[in-house]
């Protein structure tokens, strides 16, 4: 039986074949997600891998439930697995908002499946690390965000010459397509495509925007797709709603933030993190419910798909809760899979092995009982110890420690008096120690230094 294409199976190291996935590593990139999340305050949720089709239907945008997996479950009722978390997320908060106080900041990191064309960065399953704001209009927490979405990268070792965040504006692109709408109607052929000066007073959130019209997201769909289509094609559907290429293009060329953007800009400068990010009007999404500031993470070389993608969602909590609830959201997801690729290409994975701290060896299985217990309190103790299930040749039984990467061995002895002892041995260094089984403190304290000490 072979494994459905685009899915993958996940084996500790070291791995068997080129063709599978390291679980070590795909927990190595979890755990350092969840420590940057709780570094932000940020508390972690879950929801069903299976929700209701018309979660999807209305709300993600034809792209995306092109790629669906669905059917009809037993119950007759229409399912599909979760392609995306957002809309999950706005169903949970639109539920039970009033139970938390805002800002709600929320991380997952759920499994997720796309029916895509399996290519290089794009599979049928990935994992999707989200954090997401609900309940703050203000750009602070746009900034925020894009602060963590930075930090869970350098966590792993990447920096400036890596990656960057390319920030664009869905309000950009909105006051352009509205410039160039109002143009035509006045009978000017071509929208200025001039950016509009930042609004020097200080902004106060806007009135909620409202969901695009189907011209206009039209629209955001040829912007969207700029960078990968033919220019011809771009230039004519363009010119079939009364744009340009040339203006489109001349207004990503000027690159200038708008106010919201600039804010945005100096709030992450304050932390230093200003090299990070450039403002980048060629992103701008694809997914139907972005409203506002919309970012993505790229390798710098340029050679991979984005690493990361989110923005500001505004009008998705009430667009699912049926107006009864409105709540501005924020958010970004970041699959594992582009990530993974990048790490490696850039050399930047720790050794993988079983993390043991001891390794017990069994030579005189007249101590077996006894070598137990101290297995049994090692571990009790939080210290990761195996050894040998049954009797084995010595030399078999050490090859197996070093093979698993212990940082050391032990054995229980007789000494000269015929007391029982416990030898260990460091890996490392070769160095060798004997102490009396009584004394399992000091034998503690030693053995302690893979993992990092205990009370
Ligand atoms: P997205 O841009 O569709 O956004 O996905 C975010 C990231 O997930 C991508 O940049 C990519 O790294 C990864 N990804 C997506 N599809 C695949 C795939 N088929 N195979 C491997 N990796 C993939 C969203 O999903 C939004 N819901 C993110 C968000 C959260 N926006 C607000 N909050």
């Amino acid at each position: 039986m072979e494994r459905l294409p685009g899915f993958r199976d996940f084996y500790p190291e070291p791995l068997p074949h080129q063709d599978v996935w390291s679980a070590d590593l795909r927990n190595y990139i979890f755990d350092t997600w969840r420590n940057v999340a709780r570094r932000y305050g940020f508390r972690e949720y879950d929801g069903p891998p299976l929700e209701a089709l018309e979660l999807y239907t209305t709300k993600s945008g034809d792209e995306i439930v092109g790629q669906l997996y669905n059917f009809t479950d037993k119950g007759d009722r229409a399912v599909a697995l979760r392609p995306e978390m957002t809309p999950t997320l706005a169903r949970m908060v639109a539920a039970h908002a009033r139970n938390y106080k805002k800002p709600i900041k929320w991380f997952a990191i759920p499994q997720l499946f796309r029916y895509e064309r399996q290519q290089k960065g794009r599979l049928r399953e990935h994992f999707q690390f989200n954090a997401d704001i609900f309940g703050e209009s203000d750009p602070s927490a746009d900034a925020e965000l894009i602060a963590l979405l930075i930090d869970s990268l350098r966590a792993l070792k990447l920096t400036a010459d890596d990656f960057v965040i390319r920030l664009g504006s869905r309000n950009a692109w909105h006051e352009f397509f509205e410039r160039g709408t109002r143009n035509a109607e006045r009978g000017t052929q071509t929208p200025d495509p001039r950016p509009q000066p930042p609004d020097p007073r200080p902004q106060p959130p806007a009135a909620r925007p409202q969901p695009p019209d189907a011209a206009e997201y039209e629209f955001y769909q040829i912007i969207d797709k700029l960078e990968r289509e033919d220019a011809t094609k771009s230039d004519a559907k363009l010119k079939a709603l009364g744009f340009s290429l040339d203006g489109v293009k001349e207004f990503i060329a000027a690159a200038k933030p708008t106010a919201e953007l600039e804010v945005i800009l100096k709030n992450l400068s304050a932390r230093g993190l200003g090299d990070f990010v450039k403002i980048d009007y060629n992103v701008i999404r694809g997914l139907a419910y972005y409203t506002g500031p919309v970012f993505e993470a790229f390798d710098k070389k340029g050679e991979l798909r984005a690493i990361a993608g989110g923005g500001r969602y505004d009008n998705l909590v009430k667009l699912i809760s049926g107006g009864k609830v409105e709540l501005p959201g924020l958010g970004f997801g970041m699959g594992d899979v582009v990530l993974t690729e990048l790490l490696k290409e850039r050399g930047l994975l720790p050794p993988f092995d079983a993390g043991l701290d001891a390794f017990c060896l069994i030579e005189d299985e007249a101590l077996r009982a006894a070598s137990l217990k101290l297995i049994h309190d090692l571990r009790a103790a939080g210290l990761a110890v195996d050894y040998p299930l049954t009797p084995a040749k010595p030399d078999k039984q050490f090859k197996r420690a070093v093979e698993l990467g212990s940082a050391r061995t032990l054995r229980l002895e007789r000494g000269a008096t015929g007391e029982v002892q416990v030898r260990q041995k460091n890996l490392k260094t070769r160095e060798e120690k004997v102490v009396p089984l009584t004394d399992v403190n000091s034998l503690l304290s030693a053995t302690s230094g893979r993992a990092g000490g205990f009370p």
